[in-house]
Parts: structure tokens; C-alpha cells; sequence
């Protein structure tokens, strides 16, 4: 990888135009003087991304992403200054001279980059293979020959031949010093067990996978013999750059024939897409092999609404599809669906019928989601009352995760004229379908709610004897009610002031039981250990504010550190911009700005997270310590303004750490001491009892079982600290 030259430098700046640039990657329309589209950066449904030609700048409105045409590819393709430059260079046709890298600067290059570079190292090698060497022209180029793909497209999509030896292409690549480290990354080659390294493709056509941009990120390789025993594609692991569900085979060629049809056609394997190509038909995408996820849909979404989905007629290939449709309705896609002639996918039949043939089939075949499942599912069935009836329940359900409500009429009226049920009628149940939909989705939210649970095996026993004992100051009457309340605000005063001083910051991630995490700060965390064991704060006071934090935390706190992000990043972006600005002023060569770009980006990456953790530790104080009521105003100055006294505790295993970097440990160990100060107030009443319970047997017996039964909950409580599921997360 080369260093890039001042003039080289001024030469990309000048040349990139924000909308060629952002045109790559979104559909953009007119709107007003500048441009707009969906944001690359985050997920949405209607544009908040506007590119201004004029300014040579684009932003999102919403998550506050954009830039500088160098800036914006920073950001989406995740590279780093120099990085950027080189993919507008090669867009525009600059010429950056290359040299061979020094030790020193290959060591520096990223992992990233490092990875991209062996990738595309690979890809030439392969290509060179099948055009170059006898077994590559007599078993991949004859392959591709048999199966009807000519040599234009060979080209286009870098096909490709891997030899068939055990590690030919390592050993290429070490010799053109490559190393094993990244190699092993993208997966091209795999370190066996007993120490042994081979190649991971061989004897294969291979189809190289690219990203938007052209970046080879991973390889599909299909085995060309028909031996049932061999895996018929070998395909590149999951790596730094190459993520499945996000990437799109054959997107990078057909992104130009999307954008101008408006429209994209979504297959199943890399070979339909080539075929249609070859055809003419050069707005097709794969999502080969793993089936369409939510990220690969976001990817065609930014450059058209409109989606074709071709599958094969098996009836693999239908469930694929049916799945599939759903996903891409709830993501605000327009669908339609084309079924092949039975036994053809898009493959055969696009070599088996002309251009135009393959251009009309389409037009006239494909139709809308609730023709292809009526034709599904009632296929066979036609005077079937309960295939019927079963195919409209799926249309109405799939009609109901259509975000749009414009465009549900349109498929309710699209129904009504397919069954002759009434609209009325259908709109009800798609309603109530809607309904039912977000009613399963809280329920989930509540099981899950309830599963973040961590003392599950020792529950019952621990619970009931919490439960009864926090219950005592209500159930007993006079003198008795003060006493308990006051033994135990101690031990709630220190769980309050975590909640106080710390409550909205991120405490640890709860694992449920499955495997699901979420994040949970420590007003969270205390209020689900509490509410596991129906424990309410006895001493009002407390009571008062801790309700008092909690809702404070439920009105306010998403708008507030929302705001606070957005402030933060612009703050950073705009220090961030101030210094690029001032580097390309007075940088005197490449060197000088990549070692100087690297200090800004360190100087201003903990701006954000810094600021952040600083508005939280300080929302709750802040605004209780306002509050109008006197109790709570009074209770928070009281306890954020006290020392912790714990901290000496901890002083002498490190001098650092402070009460902050402790919490992991010292909130859950607070409710623990609370629970703990519950079972032995109880134990003592119960005591109490037995002195009193002289002669009558019974009561003696129930009062020691009840005791047994306390302290057995004594030890399950103290053994759940050492059990805990909350991990800390790494930082
Ligand atoms: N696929 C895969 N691994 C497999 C089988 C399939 O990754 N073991 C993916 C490939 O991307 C393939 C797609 O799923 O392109 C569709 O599979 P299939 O229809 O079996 O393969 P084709 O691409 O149609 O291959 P061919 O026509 O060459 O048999
Ligand atoms: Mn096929």
C-alpha cells in the first residue's frame, strides 16, 4: 500500500462530488436545493439523509451521521483517512503511485486493511489460475463453459479456479509476503489440529464476494465433482470484513441496474445471479445461502423499494420465499413475487430462454405476495373451504406486519377481490391480527422481564421469608412498626444512595435463559432484585424517593441522554473537522497527516463516552436534588453529598479503584445485606415466639420449622453472590 502525495491529496479532494459519492451507496432524489435518502448509517423507513451538492456535504437529520465526501466514506466503509482517499481515488480514475511497502508500514497497516489486501491477493490468483494453468482451463473454465456462462462475465464477477494441492495458494501468498496471521483471518487457509495448514479452497470454482464498494470481503467455492460426500460450496468464515448478513452476492455489479430500474430481483444462488446477468437482466442479488436477514434488506433498501423475489418452485424454495416476503414487507418494501415453471430456478431458465423471453415472464408473471400464497396454498385445493380459509388467515397476518397503513388497505382491497370477504371484515382481523402481534410482543418483553432472575433454584424458600418479613411493619400494629423500619434503614439507605449517585449507569449485562443479554443499569438492577422478592423500601422516606428516582428515570432519562449524545458528537465532530482542517492546512507531507489524523482521532474518541458517563452520574442528584418535595430533596443532598465511608473497605486491595469501579459488586452485595437484615429480623421475632410458646408442643414445632427454614434461606442467599449471572462488561 502506497503513501499518497500532497498534490494526489488535493487532487481526490477537489474531484469528489458529495452526491456521485453518496450515490454509491443511497438512492437519492431531489428534494428542495440539495438531495435526499434513506441513512446508511441507521436503520429507518422514511429519508432524514440530505446531501447538499452546493456545500459538498451530507448529514443524517437524525442520527447526525455524514460529511465531507472523504468523511462519509470514513463512516460507511469503516476505513481511516488514508483509506478513504484511495477508494475516490480509484472511483475518479486518480492514480496513486504504488510502491512496495517497507517492513514497517505493512506492520502498521490494519488488521482491516491487511485483510482486504490478501483477500483481493487471492481473488487474482484465482482469476489467474482459470485462465492461466492446464487444470484451471480444463476443469473450472470448461466447468463454466458447460454451464453456459461465457467469458464477458467471467470477467465481471472475477470468477475463479482454486488448484487442486493441499496448500498452493499459501504458499503463493507467503512467497509474495503475505503472512499466515491474516490468512488465517479471512479464512483462506485452516490451521488443522495436529499443527498442519492447508488451503480451505480446493479443486473449486470460485466466486469472489464483493462489498458495495468492491472490496473482496469472502469466497463461495463450489466442488465440481459429484461426490455426495463433499460439501458442495466451501464458503469464507465470518471475519472482521466479512459479515453474511449484511452482505449481498452480486450486489457491487448490480447496484447501477437496480438504482436506474427502480427496482431489484432477489435470488437464491450465485449462479442465477451470473445467469441473469449474462441475460441481460443485471439488477439481481443473491442472498446465497444463509436465508435473507434484516441487514441484507436495509442494503437493498437504500437503493430501491421494489423487490422481486425469485426462488425455485421445490418447496424449499418456497418457504424461503414466504419467509422472506414477510421480513421484507415489515422493513417497508414494496414485494412481488415471480414463480418459475415447475422444475426451472432463475439459473436454467434464464439459459434456457432468450433476453427478451426472460424480460416478459418476469413482467407477466410476477405478482403481489397474496396472489403467490393464494396460488401456495391453495394450490390443489381450490374447492377445499379450509385451505381456504387457512390461506387467507397467512394473507391476513402477513398483511399485518406491513408497517404502512396505505399500503395494507391496498392489499386488504387486493384480498377482498381474491375471496370476496368483505373489507370491513378483513380489516377487522388484520386489526386484531395487529393487536395480537403487539400483545405477543409485550408478553415476550414481560417473560423476559421475568427471567432476569438470579436466585431462581434457592426462590421460594428466601422469598417467602423476605416477603412476610417486609410485610410485618403493615400487618403488625402500634409500637412493633417503627422498630423493624428503622433496623432496616441502614441497609436501605445504602441501596438508595447507589440508586442516587449511580442509577443510570450501565451496570452489568443479564443473561436469560436464552442466552438473550441485555443491559441493565443499577437503578435497574436494584428495582428487579428488589421486585423479585416483593421488597419495598420500609422507612417512607426512602420509599418516597426511590419512587421518586424511578419515575424520573421512565419520564425522562431516554430524551435526556439522547440529547446529551447528540450534543456530545457534535461537539466531537466539530472538533474533529476543526482539526482535520487545520492538519491539511499545515501538514507538510502524507506521513505528517496520517501520524497527526491518528492523534486527533485519539484525542477526541473519549469526548463522547466521557461526556456521557458524566451526564448520567449526575442526572438523578441533579434533578432530585430540585425536587419539590421536601422529603425527597432533603433525603438526596443527604445521601450524594455523604463520603462512602465503603470505600475504605476497598482501599486496601487497590488505591485506584474507586466506588464507581466497585459497583458490580457493591450493589447486589447492598441488597444482600438488606435481605439478609429481613431473615434475621424475622429469626429474632420468631425467637421471641419460642420463649413465649411454653408448653404447647405445636407452636413450638411450627415456630422451629419456621426458623429451619430462615436459615436454610440464610445460606442459598449468601451462596447466590457467588453465583451470580451478571457479568461485568470489559472495558
Ligand atoms: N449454498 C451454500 N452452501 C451449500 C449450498 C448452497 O452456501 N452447501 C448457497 C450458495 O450461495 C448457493 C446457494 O446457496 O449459490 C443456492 O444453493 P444451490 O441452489 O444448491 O446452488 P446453486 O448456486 O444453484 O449451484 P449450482 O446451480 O451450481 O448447483
Ligand atoms: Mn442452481
Amino acid at each position: 500500500m502506497a503513501r499518497i502525495d500532497d498534490a494526489t491529496l488535493r487532487k481526490i479532494n477537489a474531484t469528489s462530488d458529495i452526491v456521485e459519492v453518496v450515490s454509491d451507496y443511497v438512492r437519492l432524489k431531489k428534494r428542495g436545493s440539495g438531495y435526499i435518502g434513506l441513512c446508511p448509517f441507521h436503520n429507518e423507513r422514511t429519508p432524514s439523509f440530505s446531501v447538499s451538492k452546493s456545500r459538498n456535504f451530507c448529514k443524517c437529520f437524525s442520527c447526525g451521521k455524514g460529511g465531507s465526501p472523504v468523511g462519509f466514506i470514513m463512516e460507511v466503509e469503516q476505513v481511516d483517512y488514508p483509506g478513504a482517499l484511495r477508494i475516490l481515488a480509484r472511483k475518479y480514475g486518480i492514480t496513486i503511485e504504488e510502491r512496495e511497502l517497507t517492513d514497517e508500514e505493512r506492520h502498521e497497516a490494519s488488521e482491516r486493511e491487511s485483510m482486504l489486501a490478501v483477500n483481493d491477493f487471492a481473488m487474482r490468483w484465482f482469476e489467474r489460475n482459470i485462465q492461466q494453468t492446464q487444470e484451471g482451463r480444463d476443469i473450472g473454465l470448461a466447468y463454466f463453459r458447460q454451464r453456459g456462462i461465457d467469458e464477458r462475465m467471467i470477467e465481471r464477477f472475477h470468477l475463479g479456479y482454486s488448484l487442486d494441492r493441499r496448500d498452493a495458494l499459501r504458499t503463493e501468498a507467503l512467497r509474495a509476503g503475505y503472512t499466515d496471521e491474516f490468512l488465517e483471518k479471512t479464512g483462506l487457509i485452516i490451521r488443522h489440529e495436529g499443527g498442519g495448514i492447508s488451503d480451505r479452497f480446493r479443486a473449486r470454482v470460485i466466486y469472489p464476494i464483493f462489498t458495495l464498494s468492491g472490496k473482496v470481503v469472502g469466497f463461495g467455492g463450489r466442488t465440481l465433482r459429484s461426490d455426495k460426500t463433499m460439501a458442495k460450496y466451501v464458503n469464507s468464515p465470518e471475519s472482521t470484513i466479512y459479515h453474511k448478513s449484511t452482505e449481498l452476492y452480486g450486489l457491487y455489479q448490480a447496484k447501477p441496474s437496480i438504482v436506474r430500474k427502480d427496482k431489484c430481483i432477489l435470488v437464491e444462488g450465485y449462479m442465477d445471479v451470473i445467469s441473469m446477468h449474462q441475460a441481460g437482466i443485471e439488477n439481481v442479488v443473491a442472498s446465497s445461502g444463509t436465508s435473507l436477514t434484516e441487514g441484507q434488506i436495509r442494503l437493498i433498501h437504500r437503493f430501491t423499494e421494489n423487490v422481486t423475489v425469485i426462488y425455485d418452485s421445490d418447496p424449499a424454495g418456497i418457504k424461503a420465499s414466504l419467509r422472506g416476503i414477510d421480513l421484507l414487507l415489515a422493513e417497508g418494501l414494496m414485494v412481488k413475487v415471480l414463480l418459475l415453471p415447475d422444475g426451472d430456478d432463475p439459473d436454467s431458465f434464464a439459459q434456457s430462454h432468450s433476453s427478451s423471453e426472460v424480460e416478459r415472464y418476469i413482467e407477466e408473471n410476477e405478482g403481489d405476495f397474496v396472489k403467490f400464497k393464494t396460488d401456495i396454498l391453495m394450490k390443489d385445493t381450490d374447492r377445499d373451504p379450509i385451505a381456504r380459509s387457512r390461506a387467507m388467515t397467512e394473507i391476513v397476518r402477513t398483511i399485518a406486519v406491513i408497517p404502512e397503513m396505505m399500503l395494507r388497505t391496498t392489499y386488504i382491497a387486493e384480498c377482498s377481490r381474491r375471496f370476496g370477504m368483505s373489507e370491513e371484515l378483513l380489516t377487522l382481523q388484520v386489526r386484531r391480527e395487529m393487536t395480537a402481534r403487539a400483545e405477543r410482543q409485550a408478553t415476550d418483553d414481560r417473560a423476559r422481564q421475568a427471567r432476569r432472575n438470579w436466585e431462581q433454584q434457592q426462590a421460594s424458600a428466601a422469598d417467602e421469608a423476605a416477603a412476610a418479613a417486609a410485610s410485618q411493619p403493615q400487618a403488625d400494629r402500634g409500637a412493633a412498626v417503627a422498630q423493624p423500619a428503622n433496623r432496616l434503614a441502614p441497609y436501605e439507605r445504602e441501596i438508595l444512595r447507589y440508586v442516587l449517585r449511580y442509577g443510570p449507569l450501565y451496570l452489568a449485562d443479564m443473561t436469560d435463559d436464552h442466552g438473550q443479554t441485555y443491559p441493565m443499569n443499577v437503578i435497574e438492577v436494584v428495582a428487579s432484585l428488589l421486585e423479585q422478592d416483593m421488597l419495598q423500601f420500609s422507612y417512607p422516606p426512602y420509599a418516597d424517593t426511590y419512587a421518586a428516582a424511578r419515575s424520573l428515570m421512565a419520564r425522562a432519562w431516554p430524551d435526556y441522554i439522547a440529547r446529551q449524545r447528540q450534543r456530545l458528537e457534535e461537539t466531537r465532530d466539530e472538533q474533529l473537522k476543526a482539526g482535520r482542517d487545520e492538519i491539511r492546512r499545515t501538514a507538510m507531507d502524507m506521513a505528517e497527516i496520517e501520524r497527526r489524523e491518528q492523534e486527533l482521532q485519539h484525542s477526541v474518541a473519549s469526548l463522547v463516552d466521557e461526556g456521557l458517563e458524566e451526564a448520567s452520574r449526575t442526572f438523578i442528584s441533579r434533578e432530585l436534588g430540585v425536587d419539590p418535595d421536601d422529603t425527597v430533596r432533603k433525603v438526596t443532598l443527604s445521601l450524594v453529598s455523604e463520603r462512602h465511608k465503603l470505600s475504605k473497605i476497598h482501599s486496601k486491595f487497590s488505591r485506584v479503584e474507586t466506588e464507581r469501579d466497585k459497583l458490580i459488586e457493591l450493589v447486589p452485595m447492598a441488597i444482600y445485606n438488606l435481605k439478609e437484615a429481613i431473615i434475621e429480623q424475622r429469626l429474632a421475632s420468631l425467637r421471641e415466639e419460642l420463649r413465649r410458646c411454653g408448653s404447647d408442643p405445636e407452636a413450638c414445632n411450627r415456630i422451629l420449622s419456621d426458623m429451619g427454614q430462615l436459615n436454610e434461606s440464610k445460606k442459598s442467599l449468601a451462596a447466590y453472590l457467588g453465583e451470580r449471572t451478571i457479568t461485568p462488561r470489559r472495558h
